[in-house]
């Protein structure tokens, strides 16, 4: 697959993009959960190659580094920490652990507690509606009816703080590009600085609507507001692939 498929103007995001208030609306009624992780924030500290370096590194895998936090605690602490929610836990990682949070993420549907798939965002069977679904009846029609999906998995919220940086990170090696498993991710309004990362070099993607290869290391420059991006995942229309060139099969 190609690191990238620009697929902004194949997109209604005229549609979404006047959606922005309610989406706003929705958002702030929503339920949230923290992203704060405890891997080196080099980053901020404007260490790129250093971060690309990590991020490709056999130490780094997304998740299970930001779990990987009860080394940091005594048994006693552990046992404290192990009975807290997950936002609770996240706030203990960020003042006790020396993490750090780049935003929060606003799931719509999300993968039941214990997903069967390896990919489970893909499939609209292992995906159920979060109790935020409520606040998005106007975009949850705008994916339905819009949108080229002909499965819908999760459906999910990006949002980055102000002034920044959005942790840089690949989602999976895997060999998950075989047709049947895609997504887009939708920057209204071109909110977020996004780029992949190629080598030691950034991509910045100058689109509204794309499909990447999540092998390749992305993120988002800060920028002076805050931003939030959605991702859809399930998998498009053989016709849409087609048109784009992306590849498709049959599930
Ligand atoms: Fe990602």
């Amino acid at each position: 697959m190609k690191m990238y498929y620009d697929l902004g103007s194949q997109i209604d995001m005229e549609g979404l993009e006047k959606l922005h208030f309610k989406i706003c609306l929705g958002i702030a009624k929503s339920k949230k959960f923290i992203s704060t992780r405890l891997i080196p924030h080099y980053e901020m500290s404007n260490q790129f190659r250093e971060a690309v370096d990590f991020k490709n590194s056999e130490a780094y895998r997304i998740g299970k580094v930001a779990e990987d936090n009860n080394s940091l605690l005594t048994d006693e602490e552990s046992e404290e920490y192990n009975k807290l929610s997950y936002n609770e836990k996240r706030y203990v990682m960020e003042l006790y652990c020396k993490g750090y949070c780049d935003g929060y993420f606003v799931p719509i549907t999300f993968t039941k507690s214990k997903p069967e798939l390896k990919f489970a965002t893909f499939y609209e069977d292992q995906c159920t509606p979060s109790v935020n679904i409520q606040h998005f009846p106007e975009l949850m029609e705008w994916i339905s009816n819009k949108t080229p999906f002909i499965h819908i998995g999760r459906v999910m919220f990006f949002n980055t703080t102000h002034y920044l940086h959005s942790d840089m990170h690949y989602d999976r090696r895997d060999d998950w590009n075989d047709g049947r498993h895609h997504f887009i991710w939708f920057n209204p309004f071109k909110m977020k600085k996004f780029f992949l990362v190629d080598g030691y070099e950034k991509i910045y993607i100058d689109s509204k609507a794309i499909f990447f290869d999540m092998g390749f290391i992305h993120g988002a420059d800060p920028t002076p507001f805050s931003t939030y991006s959605l991702r859809i995942d399930g998998q498009l229309s053989e016709e849409f692939c087609n048109a784009n060139d992306i590849l498709w099969k049959k599930r």
